[in-house]
């Protein structure tokens, strides 16, 4: 069995930190209004805090304690505490399969942060200024049919994170977070402040917070679910990875809701920021993931000064994007340095598998538009759902059963840093309601 990892946060503030940066990010502000849209408004909302609640909170937990006591890269960990409470040693496979699901979110992930990096440029040059909505549509069309210009962006984004991944991820990114991230709440409450002075303001409050059961089904429950774990980053030993490093002294429970409360925050903003801007305007709010990179711009070209808020916005985007994908490189860059990699190679390594399939999404929206994977599905809608609603909530089910069935009670309850009563609620919690009911929605949502 190899050692346990000696690296630490360096202080409290750094873990939470890291934490709310692989949470907040395209999950908030652009799959969350988009996903919206496509799931029939306030049922997907509602269902969605609900899931985070009942299922994305206590998994969350899970998942970090997990890391936490093993102190090794997620299969390492799951190997030495299942080998340790005396369990099957297959229950390693789960820190494989999480790579597996965080590989294929990177490189989609990657391709739509590139499409913030474009927008930036965009909006730096004037490129939205008197532009009409119409205009603004069909230059996103444009965009989107030039592969080259997508290639670029992604192969960029891949440079700026594998990098930072490479040097370790104690530093530099921590203190980039701690400045540009209560800077991108700022800019979202001045476009929430704003969405409240447009026409579409009082049509997109009714539908994000009227409940709607008509538009209820299964298909909706499953993707509120996947939706949930998506966005607090849950499911994927991810934040497993990130667990390994937390200091001994330092309450889980306080950590994790506040980012669960800062994530939700984040996204009720930006639902009510762009569907503002969809009633306004009459347009579509089922229109899918080019719903943010359509609106935004619309909106921003309004405001005075509109040109110079979004390109922070964009800015912002990116550092939350940034952070993000760190946090989905570090398991499968960990998993390679547990096995006597260096880093510097594993992160070239990676970095370059992610990026080559990444492609694929980058030519689903040209050459390969019309080539179905699955059912109706081109690369990138599968690559944009079946990891997410699917894997995701099989990978936090496992880590579930895990922690709170498998491995040992006192190993667990020390690493929530919760004794007693706090940590006998949150077993019960995750063993009859979280874990029941992940496995019914996953049922139900695939017969
Ligand atoms: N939570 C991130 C977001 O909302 C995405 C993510 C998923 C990050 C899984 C890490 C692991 O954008
Ligand atoms: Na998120």
């Amino acid at each position: 069995m190899i050692e346990e990892t000696l690296e630490r946060w360096q202080s409290r503030r750094a873990f939470i930190l890291a934490v709310t940066g692989a949470a907040v990010g395209l999950g908030n502000i652009w799959r969350f209004p988009y996903m919206t849209g496509e799931n029939g408004g306030s049922v997907f909302l509602l269902l969605y805090i609900v899931f985070v609640l009942l299922l994305g909170l206590p998994m969350m937990m899970a998942e970090i304690l997990i890391g936490r006591a093993g102190r090794r890269s997620p299969m390492q960990a799951l190997a030495y505490l299942a080998e340790e409470a005396g369990r099957s040693p297959h229950w390693r496979w789960l820190g494989l399969f999480g790579a597996v699901t965080v590989f294929f979110i990177l490189s989609f992930y990657s391709v739509v942060s590139g499409w913030s990096i474009e927008y930036l440029v965009d909006s730096i040059n004037g490129g939205f200024v008197a532009r009409s909505p119409q205009e603004i549509g069909a230059s996103f069309e444009t965009f989107l049919a030039d592969p080259l210009r997508m290639t670029f962006n992604h192969t960029l984004f891949m440079l700026i994170t594998m990098s930072v991944v490479a040097g370790g991820i104690a530093n530099g990114i921590e203190k980039l977070n701690n400045i540009m991230m209560p800077l991108l709440y700022v800019i979202l409450i001045v476009l929430g402040g704003y969405a409240t002075t447009t026409s579409g303001f009082g049509e997109a409050m009714a539908w994000l917070f009227t409940p709607d059961l008509s538009a209820i089904s299964w298909q909706v429950v499953l993707n509120a679910m996947g939706h949930a774990f998506f966005t607090l980053a849950v499911g994927a030993c991810a934040l497993m990875a990130y667990g390994a490093y937390m200091p001994e002294e330092q309450s889980l429970l306080r950590a994790v809701f506040s980012v669960a409360l800062l994530d939700i925050g984040v996204a009720l903003l930006s639902g009510i920021a762009i569907f503002s801007v969809v009633f306004s305007h009459g347009l579509d709010p089922g229109e899918g993931p080019g719903l943010m990179f359509v609106t935004l711009p619309i909106a921003f070209s309004e405001l005075p000064g509109g040109q110079i808020w979004l390109g922070a916005f964009f800015l912002l985007l990116l550092v939350a994007t940034w952070t993000s994908s760190i946090n989905l490189a570090e398991p499968m860059v960990a998993m390679l340095v547990g096995a006597g990699w260096r880093r510097g190679r594993a992160s070239l390594l990676i970095g370059a598998l992610v990026w080559g399939v990444g492609l694929l999404s980058v030519l689903s929206f040209s050459t390969l538009a019309e080539v179905h994977w699955i059912g109706e599905m081109n690369f990138f809608t599968l690559v944009t759902t079946v990891p997410t609603d699917l894997f995701l909530p099989i990978g936090g089910l496992l880590i579930a059963i895990f922690a709170a069935w498998r491995m040992s009670p006192e190993a667990a309850s020390a690493a929530l840093g919760a004794s007693g009563r706090g940590f006998g609620l949150w077993r019960a919690l995750v063993r009859y309601v979280s874990i029941p009911l992940t496995l019914i929605v996953l049922l139900s949502g695939l017969l």
